[in-house]
């Protein structure tokens, strides 16, 4: 067991400020720490001074911070019954010594729980036998140990046990008369198993006198005597045995004559302290035959010398008198206490005060250090690194060999904590190895703390859900989440440290579909709920109006007509669940059409154009359509014309089958005017196909793409009757992706699925030029940057012919561009969007060569989304990436109005 104990509760009571010294015995012995105390008596004497005389209580609260009763804990005081009766145990006294102790900032000693005298006389002539004896001296230990507990910090459990002469044990009721039934040494130890069990935070000390130098008083010149040799194998057999003693109490009723000798008491207290014991003076007085200068003087110098021989062994920790003043002492004779009769201080008192004032800090050489650690690992995140130093509280100690990467208070002193903080680590692991209190230990320290988050493995539909986000962490690194989307929330703890996880429940969503993102331990991770996933399919032919008649054939359309299309039911494999469609749009007019709307079946038709023919030729237009009612959609054309609808793929719920959009700032794949090559010429004759192997070409698609979002533009030599895109490997499809009859420079955008080895197949009837530009891909989910699909009811969102402002007129001068704020419109679209699908139409002034759309902020891209050679009406869809604050920038060759249509928007 360790004496490591400290002066708790005692520190408020430091008095020494820089100039002036202390004039209290409490307040010298406070910063060395050293407990001074006194016995006063609580139940021997009445009335009790400690209550009755204020110069009394005022003396012993203002010079000692600690205290021990005289008699009130001996078993005469405190047990004055036998077990059964009402009256057993008397606690009153000795409580009221320990309030005021306690009101006045003093620790308690106690006295004591086994002598041989002091005893009462229904115990000492009861009659009991060993085993009554057994029973009653544990129950009395418990009991008054147990009322005590955490008040005493320290007992005499066993009081002179030793005999005086003969290195044996002295004959009492406890030992052998008859005893509690244990040999030799038995019953002093289960006196102290007792005890600790009782309040195992008490010290617990064996109490002796004669101990100090028993020789001397015999009037032999040198050697141990009887008594101290047989304390010391008793308590080298405890200690070696483990049983529970902390220390050794040193009596010290002497005189001023000369014993004990300084060497001779020194040796016995540093024998005990080698053990890893406490020493306490417990009782020291010093008689003197009268009180002239001279004994006076004398009795001063043997308190002064007792006093420093304690002072030099850092493992002496308390110096009692057996009271204070000669007006209340124990002795008839003798003057032996440091105030005389009338209370006041004597040359003693003094000279005590002086040697506590003189008191140096111990030498290290007598001082022990024990660490309760020499090696201590931290993680990367840094922090406490408590190392515990046990040692005498009168020892200092260093802390030294610091690197910049750890701090520690510089010192420290007694049994105490070596606060070590080591820092957060940024880069590989460290160790140092420092000193504290003169031993070496070794700090290491884990690399800096690094964080991978696992994503989850899809979106939630719209009725919610929950799912787990692993964390991977370094040991002791410590991460949390939070969620600013009030339908996110943790189901378990949204903290933690090393390796672990976050479980998330996800809210019903009875709106539309929604995404946002939480954060877990520094990593973005985005939850979606109802987003939809693009599932290409090769270019098939859903409608087609100049068939036979029949829900997907003819009659074609008549003017101001309306008529609906239900997907799902065509030959083209769409399921019914499939929440928005990528169509191409087709018509062959028979005259002038001056615009075609296509919108969700069941909807109000909305104010927005998907095509134009103003010149009634065959013009091909994509546009992305949510399915309406029944999974149709609705065609409004306001001439007669026929209407031909190829799908190219569609939205749908998650699923195996389903695909991320991947935006990618907008690129020129392959120009067939350039030098010859696999991207470039020659051009493409009547007939030709040609696959283009989009993955090597020089536009970085970091992924394996499952579609393409293109936009193709015809440059023709003449009248092209249409061109065809699809899946590379596959047989061409009987769909037109555009049609250039008048032999013009027309643009489309077209979502094409990657075909082999991710490639895409081009078919011109006609001899033409082909140029494809890139603007994203769709792939797995899961990668950086994934992006789910929106619909929106194709709304308007920008139109240069009306209004003001950022999204309204004026008309857009030839070579000028401009930035259009799209979440700023009044189309719902929310700043998360990262990518739009719009139809893009132009109303030109003349000649328009060409339009570039692409996101704000980016380099403006050498592409084409429109063109208007005739300077005609033409529309044209298109997948912009959003720019800065969302904006979509928009570059005209020639003076034009621009009417931006919007479908959906793609977004985490
Ligand atoms: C003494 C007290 O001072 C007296 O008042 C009482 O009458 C008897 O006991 N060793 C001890 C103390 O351990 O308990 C004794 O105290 C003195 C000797």
């Amino acid at each position: 067991m360790k004496v490591g104990f400290l002066l708790a509760g005692l520190a408020g009571v430091v008095a020494a400020c820089a100039q002036t010294q202390p004039t209290t015995l409490r307040g010298a012995a406070a910063p060395i720490p050293l407990l001074v105390s006194a016995a006063a008596d609580a139940s021997d004497e009445s009335p009790d001074p400690l209550t009755s005389d204020p110069a009394y209580s005022s003396t012993l609260a203002a010079e000692y911070n600690m205290l021990e009763p005289e008699n009130a804990m001996k078993w005469a005081g405190l047990h004055p019954n036998p077990p059964g009766s009402a009256n057993e145990y008397n606690f009153g006294p000795a409580d009221e010594l320990v309030r005021f102790a306690q009101a006045n900032n003093m620790l308690v000693r106690g006295h004591n729980l086994l002598w041989h005298a002091y005893n009462p006389t229904w115990l000492t002539s009861g009659g009991y036998s060993s085993a009554q004896l057994y029973t009653i001296l544990q129950n009395h230990i418990t009991t008054v140990v147990n009322h005590y507990k955490s008040q005493v910090f320290a007992w005499d459990v066993v009081n002179e046990a030793l005999d005086d002469n003969t290195g044996g044990l002295r004959d009492s009721i406890w030992y052998d008369q008859p005893g509690i039934g244990l040999t030799g040494t038995g019953y002093i130890e289960q006196a102290f198993q007792w005890a600790h069990a009782a309040d195992p935070s008490a010290l617990l000390f064996y109490n002796e006198y004669s101990i100090e130098d028993q020789y001397c008083y015999l009037g032999v010149s040198s050697g141990d005597g009887t008594k101290f040799p047989a304390l010391y194998a008793m308590m080298a057999d405890f200690v070696a045995r483990g049983v529970p003693v902390n220390g050794v109490g040193f009596q010290m009723h002497i005189d001023a004559a000369g014993c004990p000798t300084t060497a001779v008491l020194t040796e016995h207290i540093q024998k005990i302290t080698a053990l890893g014991l406490a020493v306490h003076i417990t009782e020291m007085d010093v008689k003197i035959p009268d009180t002239s200068t001279a004994s006076l003087q004398a009795q001063a110098q043997t308190y002064q010398r007792i006093l420093n021989i304690c002072l030099q062994n850092p493992g002496c920790t308390a110096f009692q008198t057996w009271g204070f003043t000669d007006s209340h002492t124990w002795l008839p004779t003798g003057f032996p206490l440091p105030f005389d009769s009338n209370d006041q201080p004597k040359p003693a008192f003094r000279a005590m005060l002086s040697a506590l004032n003189a008191a140096q800090p111990p030498p290290a050489s007598a001082c022990t250090y024990s660490l309760d650690r020499t090696a201590v690992a931290v993680s990367g995140a840094g922090g406490a690194a408590p190392v515990a130093v046990t040692t005498w509280p009168a020892c200092l100690w260093n802390v030294a060999g610091l690197p910049d990467w750890i701090s520690a208070p510089a010192a420290g002193k007694g049994a105490a904590i070596a606060a070590l903080t080591v820092a957060a680590n940024s880069g590989a692991a460290r160790s140092a190895t420092i000193t504290v209190a003169g031993a070496s230990v070794t700090v290491t320290q884990d690399a800096a703390c690094s964080y991978t988050v696992g994503t989850l493995s899809d979106g939630f539909s719209l009725a919610g859900g929950s799912a787990t986000i692993p964390v991977t962490a370094g040991s002791g690194c410590p991460w949390s989440a939070s969620s600013t989307l009030d339908w996110v929330t943790f189901s378990g703890p949204s903290s933690g440290s090393g390796n672990g996880s976050v479980s998330i429940q996800a809210a019903p969503d009875a709106g539309a579909a929604r995404s946002g993102v939480i954060t877990v331990a520094g990593h973005a991770v985005t939850i979606s709920e109802g987003a939809l996933r693009f599932v290409p399919v090769t270019p098939c032919r859903v409608a087609d109006t100049r068939n036979p008649s029949g829900p997907f054939g003819g009659p074609a359309m008549t003017a101001a007509s309306m008529r609906s299309f239900t997907i799902p039911e065509s030959g083209c494999g769409i399921p019914a669940t499939a929440q928005a469609y990528s169509l191409n749009v087709t018509v062959v007019p028979p005259g002038p059409l001056s615009y075609l709307t296509l919108w969700p079946a069941g909807q109000p038709q909305p104010l927005v154009s998907t095509l134009n023919s103003f010149q009634g030729l065959v013009v091909a237009n994509a546009a992305i359509v949510p399915a309406g009612d029944g999974g149709a959609v609705s065609v409004f054309v306001t001439h007669p014309t026929h209407v031909i609808l190829d799908i190219n793929g569609y939205f749908d719920s998650p699923s195996g089958s389903a695909y991320s959009f991947y935006p990618v700032s907008p690129c020129r794949v392959a120009d067939t005017r350039g030098a010859e090559g696999p991207f470039g010429g020659p051009a493409m004759t009547a007939g030709e196909s040609r696959d283009f192997a989009i993955p090597s070409s020089g536009c970085s698609i970091a992924g394996v793409p499952a579609a393409y979002s293109l936009n193709v533009t015809a440059v023709p030599a003449g009248y092209l009757g249409y061109l065809t895109t699809w899946p590379a490997g596959e047989a061409q499809p009987p769909v037109s992706t555009l049609n250039s009859w008048t032999g013009k420079v027309v643009a489309n955008a077209a979502l094409v699925p990657a075909g082999n080895s991710g490639s895409v197949s081009v078919y011109v009837s006609n001899p033409s030029n082909v140029v494809l530009d890139i603007n994203g891909y769709f792939g797995r989910f899961g990668e950086p940057g994934a992006l789910s699909f929106y619909p929106v009811t194709p709304c308007r969102v920008a139109d240069t012919r009306s209004g003001s402002g950022p999204l309204g007129a004026p008309i857009l001068e030839a070579q000028t561009s401009r930035s259009f704020p799209i979440p700023s419109g009044g189309c719902g679209i929310p700043a998360t969007a990262a990518a739009y699908s719009m139809n893009v139409t132009v109303v030109p002034d003349g000649i328009l060569p060409y339009l570039t759309a692409w996101p704000t902020g980016s380099p403006q891209p050498l592409v084409s989304t429109l063109n208007s050679f005739d300077g005609t009406v033409t529309a044209n869809a298109a997948l912009i990436p959003a720019g800065d604050n969302g904006a979509v920038s928009i570059y005209v060759a020639g003076r034009t109005h621009v009417i931006l249509d919007i479908d959906g928007y793609f977004a985490p």
